[in-house]
């Protein structure tokens, strides 16, 4: 069970401090445990720190690890940059696509899986490849991709 959003910045708050170089951790800490940063998470960082919500939300927005907006309990990222594309990204997608029945950035209704696509990850020499939930798959195929988020709980 996942705490509740002000509990969450208040805690980053304690452990961080409420300056504005605390800023990454804090919504690190609240879109790890939600899976995003919700607007009231925002607003009580803004707050918290003396500074607009719009700040902070052009910080959640910058950075593609962090969303404004719910996903799913898995979040599966698959590389779109050059050396992925060209090994086959276009294929795992459309093939993580028809299964799933999610595009990019789509969650699936029972809240199960995120699909996202996400520059370069470092892993070119290993293409293609994703990070599920943090983790690096590699050298994907279609069929490999699908049965690795097939198997998420
Ligand atoms: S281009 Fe995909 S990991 Fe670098």
């Amino acid at each position: 069970m996942s705490r509740d959003p002000l509990e969450i910045v208040e805690a980053g708050f304690s452990e961080f401090g409420n300056h504005r170089e605390s800023i990454m951790q804090i919504l690190t800490l609240v879109n790890d445990e939600l899976s995003f940063v919700p607007a009231e998470a925002i607003e009580a960082i803004a707050e918290g720190m003396k500074i607009s919500s719009a700040e902070v939300y052009s910080v959640v927005s910058f950075y593609s690890f962090f969303s404004s907006r719910p996903r799913g309990r898995n979040i599966v990222r698959l590389c779109s940059t050059i050396s992925c594309a060209m090994a086959g990204q276009g294929e795992i997608l459309g093939a993580l696509t028809e299964e799933f029945g999610i595009g990019p950035f789509e969650t699936t209704q029972d809240h199960r899986i995120t699909i996202e696509t996400t520059p370069c990850i470092g892993l070119c020499d290993q293409a293609p490849a994703m990070l599920v939930n943090g983790e690096p798959c590699t050298q994907l195929t279609p069929e490999k991709a699908c049965e690795i988020v097939r198997n998420l709980n």
